[in-house]
């Protein structure tokens, strides 16, 4: 028997239903490494950061969090923001902080459809639909540049300064990545997307690189939106999709609507990579924590398990994470479905549901 590979996983459930998700994840990798007959284990270490931690301790993570978490093989997250503290505040001193800290530059947020889920689309062959969106995921329009002044002038003359930043490495990485992506995928096609009519310097020069990078990969096909008429055409067109590269905030906003369109943002997976494993990537739903469902026990934890099953891929355990995207459709197409995608079954049920088809997959 080959020797056990034991990943070392930081878990930051973070606040509201990402405590809940993060919990049948975890779950779902400990059945996986209970079934490899000691091929392989996770040893999971808990990072209490969040909104709680932070009226606690003045700050959302440990002062030297990302020295702590930087020897892990990864980082498993929940969701991040509760009404008690500012979101800009517990964006920026967790996600974004480990994010920007450990250069997670590509974020990939596949779009899916499942069985049994209904699409909010009117398309003939939905579940043909399948596309992976590529955030840019370390500058763009968050890349924090600004700020707010003249409070000294009195009320109603405050001033504020949010500046995007696009350097020619931010864009050729990720849509590099985005070229390389297309090219393991079936059909082989990008799609870039920008606003470059209105915003005329960094998007610009996104576009300037997009078609030099173009250049070195004949074999793909490729496109150039801009971003209003492409969110129509996530609606209209969505056969037209395979791989779409965006900026940080467009492609922020278009992964909610491809996973709205797709059922729920519920079912939403997402890698934050740093594709040169100079530090460790993070594994998150793309959904937020939810506080109008957390406590509940109804919030869907597909996101969260078919991050897991990213973060499976990414430590080289592709036929499990192959295995846990199997299992999500064969839950959702028995009739597994929150109340998020049409049904009441639990939060635990969704994951037990989940677990079941793990093991019924072993068996085949
Ligand atoms: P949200 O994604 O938390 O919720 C939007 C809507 O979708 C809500 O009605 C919610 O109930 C529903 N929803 C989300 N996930 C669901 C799931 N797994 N199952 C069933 N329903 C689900 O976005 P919202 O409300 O804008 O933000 C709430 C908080 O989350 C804020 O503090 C925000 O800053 C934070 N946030 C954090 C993110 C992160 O940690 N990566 C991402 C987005 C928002
Ligand atoms: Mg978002």
């Amino acid at each position: 028997m080959s020797q056990q590979k034991t990943f070392k996983i930081a878990v930051i459930p973070g606040d509201g239903i990402g405590k809940e998700v993060i919990n049948e994840g975890v779950r779902v990798l400990d059945h996986l490494a209970e079934q490899s007959n000691n091929q392989f284990s996770f040893d999971f270490d808990y990072f209490p950061w969040g909104c709680e931690y932070y009226l606690e301790n003045g700050r959302m993570m440990a002062e030297d969090g990302l020295e702590t978490l930087k020897d892990y093989d990864a980082i498993y997250f929940g969701a991040v923001g509760f009404p008690n503290v500012p979101d800009h505040i517990s964006l920026w001193g967790l996600r974004i902080a480990i994010c920007q800290g450990f250069d997670q530059w590509a974020n990939i947020r596949p779009v899916e459809f499942l069985p049994g889920v209904e699409s909010k689309l009117n398309h003939p062959d939905v579940e043909s639909l399948n596309w992976v969106l590529i955030r840019e995921n370390s500058e763009g329009e968050y890349s924090g540049v600004g700020g707010r002044n003249f409070t000294g002038r009195g009320e109603g003359n405050e001033v504020a300064v949010q500046s995007s930043l696009f350097t020619e490495k931010g864009c050729e990485r990720v849509i590099r990545y985005a070229f390389e992506t297309a090219r393991k995928r079936k059909r082989k096609k990008v799609t870039s997307v920008t606003k470059s009519n209105a915003q005329q310097y960094g998007m610009v020069l996104w576009d300037d690189v997009f078609k030099r990078v173009s250049k070195e990969y004949p074999d793909v096909e490729t496109d150039q939106w801009l971003v209003d008429a492409m969110a129509a055409h996530f609606v209209l067109h969505p056969e037209d999709l395979e791989v779409v590269v965006a900026s940080n905030l467009l492609a922020d906003i278009l992964s909610d609507l491809g996973s709205a369109l797709a059922g729920s943002l519920g079912i939403a997976a997402s890698a934050n990579l740093n594709p040169d494993r100079r530090y460790p990537s993070m594994f998150e739903s793309v959904h937020g924590s939810a506080p109008d469902i957390a406590g509940k026990g109804i919030a869907n934890p597909i996101g969260a398990i078919g991050s897991a099953a990213l973060m499976l891929d990414h430590l080289g355990l592709k036929e499990e994470a192959n295995q846990v995207n199997e299992a999500i459709k064969k839950a959702t197409g028995s009739g597994a479905l929150t109340i998020d995608i049409g049904g009441n079954t639990t939060t635990k049920e969704m994951a037990d549901s989940i677990i079941e088809n793990l093991h019924s997959n072993v068996k085949q």
